[in-house]
């Protein structure tokens, strides 16, 4: 007959109730929070590459301080989520060797290139404020620990929406050259942030599933609209204008209507072929290659300290 733990594991998800690391948890429900808890790990690691580009050619001291903080945040978050998805079982070098062999998904929307200042300003603004919606709704999520990480990063990813918010407000109330800087960088990054939320509810594999135990609490066209609501009037305040000719706001649904995200371009960064796939990942295995004598050196020193320890 049917598992009674199963039976009270759904009744404590169905309660509002948190499944914490040594509870019992179907094997399936752990594998795939293991796979979105890592993939978001990835992505706040690979994250920092796109931003990491500008450290060296902020255009003031206080806008390089405030990069520099938010570049670091994204490994913080990124080490965050290990030890999350390591209370489940998984194992941190396996999914490092996940990411590095090329296996593991991290986030579309690192797979694209960092060209103008401005570029900065709307990966706060959009990419950031993407996360957020996502990781807002992910603090209800039903695994404790992922729950908890989510508040966290949740207060920092606000710093990091706001300070790309205001590169944007000064380079729109800037020279015309600078606006015009800005809206060529909201052209870029607008569809590839509305891939954030991944596909379309109907193409959605994992969500049914993921939504019954409550590890997702929106769905990704729910997720997908809400960012759509919010960045209108923000784009707006900007004077900049959003590069979809079907956008409008619906009076009746009390949303904006917007036209079909490319998803065959979505599919294709997804399958590695994006402008900076390859880039990234190159840069990914060197940051390893060029650390491991650094991991050698500290566990060398720390086989002799207990070698030393035991006498
Ligand atoms: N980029 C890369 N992969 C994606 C994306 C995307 N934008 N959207 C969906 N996918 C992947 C899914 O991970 C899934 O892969 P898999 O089944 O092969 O492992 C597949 O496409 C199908 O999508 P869904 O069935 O909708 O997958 P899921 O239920 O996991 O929903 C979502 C995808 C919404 C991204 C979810 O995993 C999630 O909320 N993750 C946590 C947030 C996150 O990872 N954010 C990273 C970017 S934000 C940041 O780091 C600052």
């Amino acid at each position: 007959g049917p598992d009674p733990r199963e039976a009270a594991f759904q009744a404590t998800v169905d309660s509002e109730g948190k499944i914490e690391p040594k509870d019992w948890m179907p094997e399936a429900y752990r594998k795939t929070l293991i796979r979105q808890i890592s993939q978001h790990a990835h992505s706040e690691i690979i994250g920092m590459q796109p931003e990491g580009n500008w450290i060296g050619r902020a255009p003031t001291l206080r806008r390089k301080v405030a990069l520099v903080a938010k570049v670091q945040d994204e490994a913080g978050h990124g080490l965050y989520l290990y030890s999350a998805a390591e209370t489940l079982g998984a194992s941190r070098d396996d999914m490092v060797d996940a990411l590095i062999d090329g296996r593991a998904k991290y986030s579309t929307i690192f797979n694209y290139p960092t060209l103008t200042w401005a570029d900065i300003g709307t990966i706060g603004w959009l990419v950031d404020g993407a996360a957020i919606i996502n990781q807002v709704a992910l603090c209800r999520t039903s695994y404790g620990p992922y729950a908890r990480a989510m508040v966290r990063i949740c207060k920092e990813e606000s710093f990091h929406q706001r300070q790309g918010y205001e590169i944007l407000v000064d380079l729109c109330q800037g020279t015309a050259e600078q606006k015009r800087m800005a809206q060529e960088s909201l052209n870029r990054w607008w569809w590839p942030a509305l891939m954030m939320f991944g596909p379309s509810d109907d193409n959605s594999p994992n969500s049914a599933q993921s939504m019954a135990w409550k590890i997702k609490r929106l769905s990704n066209d729910e997720l997908r609209q809400r960012f759509v609501d919010q960045s209108v009037p923000q784009a707006e305040y900007l004077g900049l204008t959003i590069p979809d000719p079907d956008l409008k706001w619906n009076a009746e649904r009390g949303h904006y209507d917007f036209g079909e995200v490319p998803w065959d371009e979505f599919m294709e960064v997804l399958k590695g072929n994006g402008p900076c796939n390859r880039q990234r990942m190159e840069a990914r295995r060197k940051a390893r290659d060029d650390g491991a004598w650094v991991r050698e050196a500290a566990l060398a020193h720390a086989a002799k300290r207990a070698a030393r320890a035991e006498k």
